[in-house]
């Protein structure tokens, strides 16, 4: 190779000397970015059929290049994509195998185009797939949700506040919770989808082109809505990242919270539910124990996806227009945040569709705590047209009884509560059962279970399972 022995084979005109080996590794994006074979060759082959048809290269170098494209995808997907570090990226992987393929026609490819917005290019295409499995994913687990919301309509728990018994709900509403939740995360995932959705090909190193492209015909097969406006914009931004880890990041704060229920209800002295033996696992030591960790990783990967998104945030912090180096980083927090996400979404789908819910449990724990105590001030105020406040404080002593009886309120003789407040009768009775207790809680979005089977209709809808009635 003459004078420019060890320099590389893209930019060797200008070095004298090869990359001393710490340059070399460091700059080496090949071990993670190899990542984006597939959209590179979709980018590449856009770019091209667009060079051949504005005649900026010949019809048989444009068809020449194209097919051994085909060529160095076929090889990828048999036995992967070869990492030489001399060649950096994926996207100077991909070109020297082409030119080593076809020969010289190969340099052709990269004419009106630079890798700053390749790899933008490439990398949208990437994320925008992420989003779109995100979204399918969630889709999977609101289904879930909702199966399981329907068979338990009217399975009576208690509501918590503080984690203190506060009112019973049923296990149906408080799973439909979840729903909405997840709803949120589908929707931002979508949002950011729209908003990204436009080609960055052509703005080329920073600045544009000169040579006669036709950034809309490369922009419309890569399945985007039209080009970028501005050229240092679109090789500078990687808001579509950020967009992708936020939705990520608070997605997995959902499917975290979602993880400590099963946790917290998984354990003994709770007994909410019997966790899927294909989610859990044994203790080498402890023959008894079944550990929740398939839900404790997805709470502790919640940390981790939020890191990922703390960690482009501030790699982009700061940055110049247009492309720096910096932003080769981008990739491995998303990859690793998508693979995190992916994997923790399965996991609470599994876990929803097969927990085994404790309904006996559940309900036996909602008639301890008191937990219909708001219902006796409530029937006081509608009964004996006592204030709230006052009806409060009249339902304390009467808790106050209970308790240092060690009874439920219910278990109260008319006398004993004759003796707190006379305007009590034995009509409180009915108010006082926890089906009483939901069943009352009927107004929009409440816990009642006909309330609860209206949400579950309409989510079944909206989810594609059920035609509108
Ligand atoms: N591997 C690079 C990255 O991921 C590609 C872009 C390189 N551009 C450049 N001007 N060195 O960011």
């Amino acid at each position: 190779m003459g004078d420019n022995s060890g320099s590389n084979q893209m930019w060797g005109g200008r070095f004298a000397g090869g990359p001393s080996a710490i340059m070399r590794e460091i700059n080496a994006s090949i071990p993670f970015d190899k990542a984006l074979w597939r959209q590179d060759i979709a980018a590449s082959k856009a770019h091209v059929d667009m060079l051949g048809a504005q005649g900026i290269v010949s019809p048989d170098d444009a068809a020449l290049i194209a097919g051994g494209l085909d060529q160095v995808a076929a090889e990828y997907e048999a036995s992967g994509v070869p990492e030489n570090w001399d060649l950096e990226d994926i996207h100077m992987t991909t070109e020297s195998r082409l030119a080593e393929l076809i020969g010289p026609a190969a340099g052709r490819l990269h004419t009106a185009r630079s890798r700053n917005d390749q790899v933008a290019t490439d990398f949208r295409l990437w994320v925008r797939d992420a989003m779109d499995q995100a979204e399918l994913g969630l889709k999977q687990l609101q289904v879930a949700l909702v199966s399981r919301a329907g068979e338990h309509s009217g399975s009576i728990m208690p509501g918590f506040t503080h984690l203190q018994t506060a009112q019973p709900v049923t296990l149906g509403h408080h799973l439909m919770a979840y729903y909405e939740m997840i709803g949120r995360d589908r929707s931002r995932f979508a949002d950011a989808r729209v908003r990204m959705n436009r080609s960055p090909l052509g703005a080329a190193a920073l600045a544009g082109t000169g040579f006669p492209i036709d950034r809309f015909r490369t922009a419309e097969a890569l399945g985007f809505d039209g080009p970028t406006d501005n050229s240092l914009d679109s090789v500078s931004d990687r808001d579509f990242a950020l967009d992708y880890l936020m939705a990520a990041a608070q997605c997995s704060l959902h499917l975290s919270r979602l993880a400590e229920e099963f946790i917290i209800w998984a354990s003994q002295p709770f007994g909410f539910v019997t966790l899927p033996d294909s989610l859990s696992t044994g203790s080498s030591i402890m023959p008894q124990k079944k550990n929740p960790d398939a839900a404790e990783l997805v709470r502790g990967h919640s940390g981790r996806i939020v890191g990922c998104l703390t960690a482009l945030m501030i790699t982009m912090k700061g940055l110049p227009l247009a492309y720096s180096k910096d932003m080769q980083d981008d990739k491995p927090p998303v990859f690793e945040a998508a693979s995190l996400l992916a994997l923790s979404i399965a996991a609470m789908t599994g876990m929803v569709a097969e927990a085994k819910f404790r309904t006996e449990r559940m309900r036996a724990a909602a008639e301890l705590g008191y937990a219909t105590a708001t219902d006796l001030a409530d029937w006081l105020v509608r009964q004996a047209n006592i204030p709230f406040r006052e009806a409060h404080h009249i339902t304390g002593s009467a808790v106050k009884l209970a308790e240092s009886r060690g009874i439920a309120l219910d278990q109260l003789s008319i006398e004993d509560l004759k003796a707190i407040d006379e305007r009590i009768d034995d009509r409180v009775y009915a108010a006082l059962s926890v089906e009483a207790s939901v069943a009352a809680r009927c107004s929009h979005g409440g816990t009642a279970p006909d309330e609860v089977r209206k949400r579950v209709a309409q989510a079944r809808v909206a989810l594609g399972l059920e035609e509108s009635a």
